[in-house]
C-alpha cells in the first residue's frame, strides 16, 4: 500500500548554520517551521569561542524569532581554537547553556581560519570535556599529512581522501585516547566513515546530511551550487550512506549542515562551500528514505536517535508530511538584497511538510518553553557573563588609555 501521509515526532537538526544579522533572520524561519531544536554551528566571522560570545549569539537568535510563542530551541556550541583551555571548558559546562564543542581543523572549511592547527595538543581540553560530559562535534577532514598526503604536493591530501585520512590519523586517536568522550563525526560522506562509526566503541555517532544522501561528485563537477565541505563523493559512497541512514542504527542521525551563502558568493570563480537545505530538509530526507523503501525508519533518524545521543528528551509535538508534488523555488531572499539558491532548486519533490501542523506548532502557546531553563542563561552563567564583561571592559579601558598615551607620545616626538 502506498503511504500518503506520515506523522512523526517533531525532528531535530543536529548540525545547522544560521549565520547572523539579516541572513539569520532570512533563514531561521525555515528551520523553526520543521524542527523542534537545532544544534547551531559557531563558525561565524569572528567565531563563537567563549561563553560570552555564545550568550550574545543565542540572544541574537532568540531576538530573531518571529513570535515569542514559538517552541523552537537553538542548542549552542563553541568553536575550539589553539587557545581553548580546560578552564574554558569548565566555564562553558557550568553555564549549562552549551551542548557541544566544535572542532574544525584549521582552514578545512568556511570560517575555519581560527580552527585547530595541532589537534593532539588539545588533549587536556578533550580530557576535561570527557570529565564534565561535553560532546565533541568534529569536522573530520585532514588537509596535510606526512604519511598519507601527496609527496609531490607538499603532503597535501586530495579532497576525496580527506575524511578517510582524518579517521586513520586523528579520529581513531581521539576515540581511543579519551574512552568516555562522546564524539559526533559530522556530515559523513564515505564508506570508511560509516564502517568506523558502526564498529567504534560506545559514544561515537555521526550526522548525515540530505545533500550527501541525494547528490554525488558528478553534480558538484557540474555546478557551483553543489559545492560543499566535505565534497560530495561518488555513487558507491552515496549508496553506503543511504544504507547507513536508513538502517535504523541509532548511531546515525540527521544534521542538515544547511549552510547558506548568497547566490553572488556561490557563483564566482571559487564559490563558497555549503548547500542550503533548511527550506526543505524534511522533504529531502523523506525522498532519500523513500528511494531505499525505508520511510518507516525516517522518524528514528530525524527525531529520536540524535536526541537520545545528546541526552535530551525527545520532542513532544509532531510533524506531518504528505505526498504532494511541489517545485523547490530556485531562489529565496537572503536579506540585504541578496538571494539564496536552495539545494535542488527547480526540481519537483513528492513529499511536502503539512503547513497546518507547522503553523499550529509555531503559534500555540507553550508554557513549558517560557519556563525552560535551557533557553536562558542560568544564574551561575549570568554571574559569569557579568564578571567577564567587567573584566573585558576594564581591559578595553586600559587598552584605550595606552593607545591614547602612545599616540600623544608619538605625536609630540615627531
Ligand atoms: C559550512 C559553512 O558554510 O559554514 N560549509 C559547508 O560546506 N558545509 C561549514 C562546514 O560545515 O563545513
Ligand atoms: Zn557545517
Amino acid at each position: 500500500m502506498v503511504l500518503n501521509q506520515l506523522t512523526i515526532t517533531r525532528p531535530d537538526d543536529f548540525h545547522l548554520h544560521l549565520r547572523n544579522g539579516a541572513s539569520l533572520k532570512a533563514v531561521l524561519p525555515f528551520t523553526m517551521k520543521q524542527f523542534g531544536r537545532a544544534l547551531i554551528m559557531p563558525n561565524l566571522s569572528p567565531p563563537v569561542t567563549n561563553i560570552i560570545e555564545v550568550w550574545a549569539y543565542h540572544r541574537e537568535i532568540m531576538d530573531a524569532f518571529i513570535s515569542e510563542e514559538v517552541i523552537f530551541q537553538p542548542l549552542m556550541t563553541i568553536y575550539l581554537t589553539d587557545s581553548t583551555t580546560p578552564k574554558d571548558i569548565e566555564e562553558v559546562k557550568r553555564s549549562g547553556f552549551v551542548l557541544a564543542t566544535k572542532l574544525y581543523p584549521v582552514n578545512a572549511t568556511t570560517n575555519s581560519a581560527h580552527g585547530v592547527t595541532d589537534i593532539k595538543k588539545l588533549a587536556p581540553v578533550f580530557e576535561k570535556m570527557a570529565e564534565v560530559g561535553l560532546i565533541l562535534c568534529i569536522h573530520g577532514e585532514t588537509l596535510v599529512s606526512e604519511e598519507f598526503g601527496d609527496v609531490t604536493r607538499n603532503g597535501q591530501v586530495g579532497q576525496l581522501r580527506r575524511e578517510s585520512v582524518f579517521i586513520k590519523e586523528t579520529l581513531s586517536w581521539i576515540v581511543e585516547t579519551f574512552p568516555t568522550l562522546k564524539v559526533v563525526l559530522e556530515h559523513i560522506t564515505t564508506g570508511e566513515a560509516v564502517d568506523f562509526v558502526i564498529n567504534a566503541r560506545e559514544g561515537v555517532s555521526a550526522t548525515i546530511t540530505a545533500h550527501h544522501l541525494l547528490a554525488t561528485l558528478d553534480d558538484a563537477l557540474g555546478s557551483h551550487h553543489y559545492k560543499c565541505m566535505p565534497v560530495l563523493k561518488e555513487e558507491n559512497h552515496r549508496q553506503v550512506l543511504l544504507a547507513a541512514a536508513t538502517s535504523g542504527n541509532p548511531r546515525f542521525f540527521a544534521g542538515t549542515d544547511s549552510a547558506p551563502h548568497a547566490k553572488s558568493k556561490k557563483e564566482t570563480a571559487c564559490g563558497c562551500a555549503g548547500c542550503f537545505t533548511a527550506l526543505h530538509a524534511i522533504e529531502l530526507y523523506a525522498t532519500a528514505f523513500e528511494e531505499m523503501g525505508a520511510i518507516d525508519n525516517l522518524e528514528g533518524f530525524l527525531s529520536h536517535f540524535g536526541a537520545d545521543f545528546y541526552g535530551l528528551e525527545r520532542n513532544q509535538k509532531t510533524l506531518t508530511i504528505k505526498r504532494e508534488e511541489w517545485i523547490i523555488p530556485t531562489e529565496v531572499p537572503f536579506g540585504e538584497g541578496e538571494v539564496l539558491v536552495p539545494f535542488w532548486g527547480g526540481k519537483t519533490l513528492s513529499w511536502k511538510v503539512d503547513w497546518k501542523s507547522c503553523l499550529f506548532l509555531m503559534f500555540t502557546k507553550h508554557s513549558k518553553m517560557k519556563n525552560n531553563q535551557n533557553l536562558y542563561p542560568h544564574k551561575g552563567c549570568r554571574f559569569l557573563i557579568l564578571k567577564n564583561s567587567i573584566k573585558y571592559y576594564f581591559y578595553q579601558y586600559i587598552y584605550r588609555i595606552i593607545i591614547v598615551k602612545l599616540s600623544i607620545h608619538i605625536f609630540w616626538s615627531m
